[in-house]
């Protein structure tokens, strides 16, 4: 190879580069964004203060589909730009997971990463930032500028159709990691959103459900999650949800968005509806600042209407300016007209499939492993593989994040009928074959497949092999929950007769939250891989075969029975048809979610106040090595203690602290994890900053610590609580800085 000079121009192009990473560590001053957003909005005419206001959902819609305004691209979202003022058009995607597939009509494909509950279980702040970069990067190259993703609902219901887009029920964990996912993705000098803001805790008739909950357990869950995500990521936008929050909709919610956001918090960027979700046009009066794919709601109300309005009421004439400073805040701050994005771009899909297994490896959770079990010799002589589509690819979510590579799904399931959500409601199957990473791994192994169907024909081959691996899955989509925690189309009957006929039986898991397991005591290891997104398979059978050690933590509690759950059924599930839409079956329909029940206490936290046992704990996850974790010790916020690797094999283990009593009441709280990668026999020693809010109450309008005895533990799960430690701590009260105090 011979090396050649650099032209003048790939110098030029190199020194840019080398500026832009520079500008990506050292954002831009707020002050910069806010003085650029206020210059340009003194130079707007009145006719320009709707533009950034409202936007279409540029998709073909209906039998005469209008054409699409030239700048955009087919995805969830579209709003003019003012190029005479050199404010660059919104070109908005689905991108939570990956960048969205929109049923193929863009024709191109994208990295999809695991779902988030996968991510979650990898409790690995920088590997997810990592996969919002990939996912920014790869939004970009298409020329997309605001990234729908950053989902931070805490799981209420282990039914809840979305669980799977989310990332668990902690408000510390969720939080950090989306703030994280949200860094990455806006790393590339683009918008990303924080969404469903707030309490959007179930799918069923998600348009009008009104989650009711008091300040405090708000504040202290939901919230938290949503203004920890925020101080870390700064997303430009807030999405705000479909349902009702104690009686108004969400977005047009004056408490949720003028009171907690925007004047507690003091967000500076703009909250945009999700769509369908704008019941009228005082929603501006309210707090929302752009009306997203107007087409789906009952009029474009952030246009002419709020034009008119803006001429005749001062308070939507400052609001129309509000509105528009926020949008402009939002793009300065994140250089999206001084750094553009642009169709056409490259993609290294190779190492972002890289990144995709990556994160599916540390999200894979192994829930049980008896006599070792797993790992697999390479050696398995006979192996049989059941069920799942494991000859065809991995589960994945449906709805709007649904992801595919740009041949599509390898198998899809219509289960939309002939509803106009059809094209969202299919089960998808990503192209990364198990069966396929199976006899890689095994490659002298006599390995046979059945799909499953007849329970008679899996036995069969189950009583014929050394080892049974049986892949179990269970669909979730946006728009509907599940009626129970149970695998359907029988494969739990499935699971039992192969567990019968063969108790080397390995259950693999695709699913999108908990699930029951009847079958549990009878095999011989349980691999839960959520969906695991581009790489899925060949991270699963690197994990069956000892190539990973599994690391993976749950982010969630799998409750061991339904009736240890708040509530009976999602509320509504019973009575309503399913409905993707989720509107009002008669316009006077009402239903709430009264999560005052649990009011902050959710999944583990209430198991801890019920004194329920889980079927497998928040934070547990097993390893083929062993860990030991020492005494905390703590000394203000700050928490130390050590984590051994006990076993014979490298590994990495969550270490996790946990506040269990306060003034002798006990409690149950993480407040610190650190996920460390260990040599067999090596140990280290962890520090963690406890966040204060998370040992205190909200109480009249800011956070209280009571004086007195704060016990902590360190923990190998959140019912598995090691050795602890007593400190005296001092009465506190505080607010929270607003979010921009220290730029
Ligand atoms: C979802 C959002 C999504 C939007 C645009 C809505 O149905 O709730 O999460 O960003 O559609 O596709």
């Amino acid at each position: 190879m011979t090396l050649r000079p650099l032209s003048l121009c790939s110098a030029l192009a190199l020194a840019l580069a080398a500026s832009a990473a520079g500008a990506q560590q050292t954002p831009p001053p707020a002050g910069d964004a806010a003085a650029r957003a206020q210059a340009t909005l003194a130079k707007m005419k009145a006719e320009d203060k709707t533009v950034l206001t409202h936007g279409i959902m540029p998709l073909p819609f209906g039998p005469n589909p209008q054409p699409l305004p030239p700048e955009a691209i087919p995805g969830a979202g579209y709003v003019a730009g003012l190029p005479q003022l050199g404010v660059p058009s919104l070109r908005e995607t689905d991108a939570s997971l990956g960048v969205a597939w929109i049923g193929g009509i863009r024709k191109d494909g994208a990295t999809a990463l695991p779902s988030g509950l996968s991510m979650a279980s990898t409790w690995n702040p920088d590997l997810i930032e990592q996969g919002g970069r990939m996912i920014g990067g790869e939004a970009r190259a298409k020329g997309f500028n605001v990234l729908l993703a950053g989902g931070a609902n805490l799981m209420r219901d282990p039914r809840n159709g979305r669980n799977f887009e989310y990332l668990g029920e902690d408000p510390l964990l969720a939080g950090t990691l989306a703030g994280h996912a949200i860094r990455g993705i806006q790393s590339n000098h683009i918008i990303s959103t924080i969404k469903h803001f707030a309490l959007n805790g179930q799918e069923t008739a998600r348009k009008f459900v009104n989650s009711k909950i008091g300040e405090a357990a708000a504040r202290e869950s939901d919230l938290l999650a949503f203004r920890i995500g925020m101080e870390i990521g700064n997303p430009g936008s807030v999405m705000c949800a479909y349902n009702k929050v104690n009686g108004e909709q969400a977005c047009a919610n004056d408490w949720l968005l003028n009171r907690v956001l925007k004047q507690d918090w003091g967000y500076r960027g703009f909250v945009m509806s999700d769509w369908g979700a704008v019941p009228g046009l005082d929603a501006a009066l309210k707090g929302l600042d752009q009306q997203s794919g107007a087409q789906l709601d009952p009029a474009v109300f952030f246009s002419k209407r709020l034009a008119d309005a803006a001429r005749g009421d001062r308070r939507y004439a400052s609001r129309i300016d509000d509105m528009n400073r926020r949008v402009l805040w939002a793009i300065y701050d994140n250089q999206l007209d001084r750094d553009p994005a642009k169709p056409g771009g490259t993609i290294d899909f190779a190492a972002n499939a890289a990144v995709a297994e990556e994160v599916a490896r540390q999200g894979i959770v192994l829930l049980r492993n008896e006599r070792g079990a797993l790992p697999l010799a390479a050696s398995a002589k006979r192996i049989a593989v059941i069920g799942g589509y494991a000859d065809t690819g991995v589960l994945s979510g449906a709805g709007s994040s649904q992801v595919q590579d740009a041949k599509g799904p390898a198998v899809s399931i219509p289960l939309g009928g002939t509803s106009p959500f059809a094209a969202f409601l299919a089960q998808a199957y990503q192209r990364s074959v198990p069966l396929d990473a199976i006899k890689a791994l095994a490659p002298t192994a006599d390995v046979h497949f059945r799909d499953g169907r007849y329970i008679a024909d899996a036995v069969n081959q189950a009583r014929r092999a050394d080892v049974v691996i049986v892949f179990a899955t269970q669909w979730s989509t946006e728009g509907l929950d599940q009626p129970d925690l149970s695998l359907p189309n029988g494969q739990d009957a499935l699971i039992e007769a192969l567990t019968r006929a063969n108790p080397n039986t390995i259950v693999v898991l695709q699913t999108g939250g908990p699930v029951l397991m009847p079958w549990l005591d009878r095999t011989a290891a349980v691999v839960e891989a959520w969906y695991p997104g581009a790489r899925g398979g060949e991270a699963i059978a690197s994990v069956l075969f000892g190539k990973t050690n599994p690391s993976g933590h749950l982010p969630i509690t799998f409750p061991a029975a339904i009736d240890q759950l708040p509530r009976k059924a999602v509320d509504g599930f019973d009575e309503l048809e399913p409905d993707f839409a989720g509107n009002p079956p008669h316009g006077t329909m009402t239903l709430t979610a009264d999560y005052d029940v649990e009011g902050a206490d959710l999944g583990y936290r209430w198991n801890a106040r019920k004194g329920h046992k889980a079927l497998f704990p928040f934070g547990y996850g097993l390893s083929y090595t062993s860990f030991a974790q020492g005494a905390p010790s703590v000394t203000g916020t700050t928490a130390s203690w050590t984590v051994r690797n006990t076993g014979q094999r490298a590994g990495a283990t969550v270490a996790q602290l946990y506040l269990t009593g306060r003034g002798g009441k006990a409690e149950r709280r993480l407040v610190g994890y650190r996920r460390v990668d260990l040599a067999p026999g090596a140990s280290q020693t962890v520090t963690v900053t406890i966040d204060p809010r998370l040992l205190a109450d909200w109480q009249g309008g800011g956070w209280a610590m009571p004086g007195g005895r704060y016990t902590f533990a360190t923990g190998a799960s959140a019912e598995d609580i090691g050795q602890t430690v007593e400190v005296s701590m001092p009465a506190r009260r505080w607010h929270d800085p607003h979010l921009f105090a220290s730029r």
